[in-house]
């Protein structure tokens, strides 16, 4: 089945486009944080490209852009796929675009070649995956799944913007958000085409690969008061410094994630009042947690508590801990995985199987449905960074992959 390819140049100009919007001045990288101006450029970017294939669009109730390619039977379940145009601060070309743009390019192609279809393909851009803005992610995939709740739309950006705000700004309703819930049995099965973001394809030299299974992440903001003093009045032995209680644990998070083979990262954090001459009062950090396997990441989260405690009692310092994101680990289907295997053989590429450490809207999808993800080579297994790359090469490759695979589900 390997008569229908997609479009290289296409797919490529598509990528490149796209990172124009928010890209950053001077550097190869993209700002685009979920529902900010460059955001909602990027989805009205979208949404015109969507049409402009042939797709209809329709937006869902928590802001999901969803085109969609009607097959034959509309009773039969959807086959979806697609991933986020929303990036990190300071973030690649690559990084959830080439899941949208990729599976635009694979429907497109369909749709020129007139290829007939039993079930409807939506390809699906998310609503903020990454959570870089509002310090959770996931949101149009949690809304999709049903595990949104009223206190989302309670969470704050820094400057002090409410998600509320931010979906009544982009025409959303924030109150509607339980309507875009999906039902097991409505998709058929969530493909999923990303960037690997590690070095595991390029070390074995092979341009795609196909997800088994995918890390679950953990995130917590630990605040941790202690007592703001002057800082040559005070002589060390009596001081109640929170920032030393935070080196403390960060140095914890390091080697538990080692002692569990799992990751760990404080990735965001601050101290107040923040002067030269201040000993620091209170510390706001956050821990981002991950392990393929729930138990053991269960684990390493029990051991972080304790060492929270620990360095406090140490410091005279108090914490609290709030968990801001919490997502179980996800296998792929092995009937999806057989299908990947033979797409990558029309595709003539050697089908590598690999674990994913990063996180995706698959991990929610997961609950509803069946899910598999097709990789795609990242060059020296660098992502959340301008210097992000795939060549435009690989990145044919895996919507080549992608489009047969569809054709097979959706035939
Ligand atoms: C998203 O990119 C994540 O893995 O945090
Ligand atoms: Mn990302
Ligand atoms: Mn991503």
């Amino acid at each position: 089945m390997e008569e229908y390819k997609i479009n290289e140049e296409r797919l490529w100009n598509s990528l490149m486009d796209l990172a124009q919007i928010g890209a950053l001045p001077e550097k190869q990288g993209v700002t685009r944080l979920s529902l900010s101006e460059a955001d909602l450029e990027g989805r009205k970017f979208l949404i015109q490209l969507m049409k402009d294939c042939g797709l209809h669009v329709r937006i869902d109730k928590v802001g999901n852009i969803i085109g969609k390619l009607e097959g034959c039977d509309n009773q039969a379940p959807i086959v979806m796929t697609g991933s986020h145009i929303d990036t990190v601060y300071e973030g690649g070309k690559f990084d959830g675009t080439l899941g949208v743009l990729g599976a635009l390019e694979a429907v497109r192609t369909i749709k020129e070649k007139e290829i007939r279809l039993t079930h409807s393909i939506e390809v699906v851009s998310f609503t903020d995956e990454e959570g870089t803005r509002f310090g959770t992610g996931y949101i149009g995939s949690k809304g999709m799944v049903g595990k949104l709740d009223e206190s989302y739309f309670r969470l704050q950006d820094d400057l002090g913007t409410s998600y509320e705000e931010a979906f009544l700004q982009a025409n959303l309703n924030p109150s509607e958000f339980e309507k875009a819930r999906k039902q097991r049995g409505q998709i058929k099965a969530f493909i999923e085409m990303h960037i690997e973001q590690g070095k595991v394809l390029e070390d074995h030299d092979v341009p795609i690969g196909i997800v088994t299974n995918i890390q679950g992440p953990i995130w917590l903001e630990v605040a941790i008061q202690g007592s703001a003093d002057h800082a040559g009045a005070t002589p060390m032995n009596i001081r109640n410094d929170a920032s030393l209680a935070m080196a403390e644990i960060m140095l914890q998070v390091e080697s538990i994630a080692k002692e569990f083979d799992g990751v760990g990262t404080v990735g965001k954090l601050k101290v107040e009042p923040g002067g030269v001459n201040i000993i620091p009062g209170k510390a706001v950090f956050t821990i981002d947690l991950r392990h393929g396997d729930i138990v053991i990441r269960s684990k390493m989260v029990e051991k972080m508590y304790e060492a929270v405690e620990v360095a406090c009692r140490k410091r005279g310092a108090k914490a609290t801990i709030e968990v801001k994101k919490d997502v179980a680990p996800a296998k792929c289907s092995d009937e999806l995985i057989k299908v990947l295997v033979k797409s990558c053989s029309e595709a003539k590429v050697v089908p590598y199987k690999l674990p994913c450490g990063a996180g995706h809207d698959s991990l929610l999808l997961s609950e509803i449905t069946d899910i598999a993800m097709i990789f795609v080579r990242s060059k020296h297994g660098i992502s959340h960074n301008p210097k992000e790359w795939s060549s435009k090469e690989d990145c044919a490759k895996g919507t080549q992959v992608l489009l047969q695979t569809l054709l097979h589900l959706a035939k």
